[in-house]
């Protein structure tokens, strides 16, 4: 997968060269590209915003930038558009489920924004030529869109295959479709058997894979009920069973 980022801020992409998704681009899985936007700007300050049309308060990115550094990065590939991904607190939910989808792309362009975001004809011009997509990161404004591009690579990176070590790890994430669909993972354990004073659940000793299966979900619906019971609401009455109603 080819991955472009366009910031004004090239060092805030830095980890992207770290851990997971920097061994993938080692690998050669990744093919990540980050971009100076204000290297497309012409005047002797590198200015990339201004006044906003209207009057209020901030500055807004300026178009030709934007229009200069796309149309280059699009003209570098072999025809095929790329997907843009807009970050911005409009746009809409990134999701798992979304995650799943970008990861079957095989270039995505991300355009994180500073100050009040990009004029609007930059997006409008982008959404006739590629898959554009408008994706916020959560229900909270950040000063730019490089945060949620760290988020957003990382969600999508492990994914791709051959990235996690272990293939099955990704399917019982919470959120990943499936049995435990809508349902957050439940608390995890590891040795020793004791640490300061307190054990661990019997059952994960039993070696009995159906038990601890039972366990493992009846703790994801407790703990899903507790901290986000709109997840159960929003969930298919089907795909419980008797005893899931039980709690
Ligand atoms: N830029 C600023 N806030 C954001 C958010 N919540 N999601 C995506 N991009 C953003």
């Amino acid at each position: 997968m080819r991955l472009d980022v366009v910031t004004i801020f090239p060092e805030y992409l830095a980890p992207l060269n770290v851990s997971l998704v920097g061994k993938a681009a080692a690998r050669g899985q990744l093919d990540v590209r980050i971009h100076d936007l204000r290297s497309w700007t012409h005047d002797r300050h590198n200015t990339v915003d201004d006044t906003p049309y209207g009057g209020g308060p901030g500055m807004v990115m300026k178009p030709e930038p934007w229009g200069e550094a796309l149309d280059e990065i699009i003209a570098s590939g072999d025809g095929d558009a790329p997907v843009i991904v807009v970050p911005t607190p409009s746009g809409r939910p990134f999701t798992q489920e979304l995650a799943v989808e970008l990861s079957a792309k095989p270039w995505l362009v991300f355009t994180p924004a500073r100050y009040e975001g990009i004029d609007r004809r930059v997006i409008e011009e982008y959404a006739d030529r590629c898959d554009l997509r408008e994706v916020s990161v959560g229900d909270y404004v950040l000063a730019g869109g490089e945060a949620p591009v760290l988020v957003m690579v990382e969600a999508i990176a492990r994914l791709l295959p051959g990235v996690l070590g272990n293939a099955a790890s990704h399917q019982d994430d919470s959120f990943a479709p499936g049995p435990m669909a809508n349902l957050l993972e439940g608390p995890v354990y590891t040795k020793p058997p004791e640490w300061r004073g307190r054990g661990i659940p019997e059952v994960l000793l039993s070696g009995h894979h159906g038990k601890i299966a039972r366990w493992r979900r009846d703790e994801a619906f407790r703990r899903t009920t507790a901290n986000r019971p709109e997840l159960i609401e929003g969930a298919d009455p089907a795909a419980y069973d008797k005893k899931d109603r039980e709690i």
